[in-house]
């Protein structure tokens, strides 16, 4: 028997022994009932993100989020206390199976979170498969996890690369761009971001004039700055986001390209980032499912309650991680907290309509979020909402998803 079949094995006998003292004990009048049992351990869950790189400040975002959203559901899932089991996942897809396999198989997570790397993200989604664990990933776009590998116990409370990205090409094409240049990291968020775009903006009449690619996570941008001021295109749709995201923003200005070539992007480019780049990114739009002034009592009170807890001013991905938190809680308390009843978990996660500072939203079929994606302008230290630029867009359609019995 493998190292990984003997390891379920050993879980589903204790589960089975646990029930069997569990009924035992509610008989002799000890305990009432197995849900009380299973109700009065913690409820482990593995948060396997990057907290070094270029992705830190991300995972400390989502990781920061998640706990807020717990702590306004008083510290506890269906009742029960939590423990947390943390993983630096470093953004390193080589190590991505590995790490969350560790988490699932040697700690015994309940429920594993995470990530913010699309390439890491496959090998969790592979562990998460294979084993059955409840996995719920607050950022990572890559579109396979919620179309061709989804699963039921496989959750998204982002978004699919190509999403936010597909409305702003049209968006452009409204203003008048008729030809871009795409630039982005070489992997898959930077692929199917570009994608996104590029399906839309063809769709709507324009040209893209040329491709251009950089190693994930090089910050080295000279050579394709000096390029793009050569090809003098309409417009530069890129995909980075963080540390990487800053340092672009930056050396756009520094190259002179600001205010000569309408820069755009899904809103990556700009989250997060603001006071880092002191004004270099003043009046960039992008679209994306979150924007910091969304004029609503949920909002406000999210950024409140963030600012005060944690000293930060929030993001979309502390949303992203907040939202987790509101889906694994309301399949908690569906449950009273008894995690052994996944198929009731699922079933009250699938359904359930999150309450989000984005705006309030519901799962497809897929297990991605169906959202209205907005248009926002940098404006001082704010990604400020002009425009809805597509209303619950669900993006690659759900009819991707061939979604296994459950
Ligand atoms: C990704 O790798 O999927 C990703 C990373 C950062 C921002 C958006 C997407």
């Amino acid at each position: 028997m493998s190292e990984f079949r003997r390891l379920n094995a050993g879980r589903r006998k204790f589960l089975q022994d646990g029930a069997a003292v569990g009924g035992a004990a509610a008989l002799a009048g000890l305990v009432p009932s197995i849900a009380m049992a299973q109700g009065a351990g913690k409820v482990k869950i593995g948060m396997m993100l990057p907290y070094s790189g270029t992705y830190a400040q991300l995972g400390v975002a989502i990781t920061n989020g998640f706990k807020l959203a717990i702590q306004e559901n008083g510290g506890k899932l269906g009742g029960r206390d939590i423990e947390y089991v943390t993983l630096d996942d470093e953004s390193e897809p080589s190590k991505g199976a590995d790490n969350a396999n560790r988490l699932v198989n040697r700690d015994k997570v309940d429920v594993l979170v995470g990530t913010v790397h699309s390439g890491v993200q496959m090998g969790m989604v592979k562990i998460a498969r294979e084993s059955g664990v409840l996995h719920i990933i607050p950022n990572a776009g890559v579109e396979a996890a919620t179309a061709q590998l989804c699963a039921p116990n496989i959750f998204r409370t982002s978004f699919a690369n190509g999403q936010p990205a597909y409305p702003m090409g049209k968006v452009a094409v409204d203003k008048g761009i008729k030809s871009v240049v795409t630039l982005a990291w070489k992997y898959g968020a930077g692929e199917e971001s570009v994608n996104g775009f590029k399906e839309n903006f063809v769709r709507h009449g324009g040209k893209i004039v040329k491709e251009l690619w950089v190693p994930f996570p090089n910050v080295e941008f000279q050579a394709v700055l000096t390029e793009i001021a050569a090809l003098k295109p309409d417009g530069v749709f890129v995909f980075f986001a963080g540390g990487g995201a800053a340092k672009f923003v930056r050396d756009w200005q520094a190259a002179g390209l600001k205010g000569k070539i309408a820069l755009m992007g899904a809103g990556f480019l700009t989250d997060g980032i603001l006071e880092a780049v002191g004004g270099a990114a003043e009046g960039i739009e992008t679209t994306l499912h979150y924007g910091d002034g969304i004029e609503t009592p949920k909002n406000k009170a999210f950024r409140l309650a963030y600012a005060k807890a944690f000293k930060l001013q929030p993001d979309v991905y502390a949303v992203q991680g907040y939202d987790a938190g509101l889906l694994l809680a309301a399949g908690m308390k569906a449950v009273k907290g008894d995690i052994g009843k996944k198929k009731e978990i699922i079933a009250a996660m699938e359904k359930v309509e999150i309450d989000s500072p984005r705006g309030k939203w519901r799962m497809s079929t897929a297990h991605n979020p169906i959202q209205d994606i907005y248009l926002r302008k940098v404006v001082g230290l704010e990604n400020r909402v002009i425009g809805v630029a597509q209303r619950a867009l669900d993006y690659p359609p759900a009819s991707k998803c061939k979604m296994p019995p459950h």
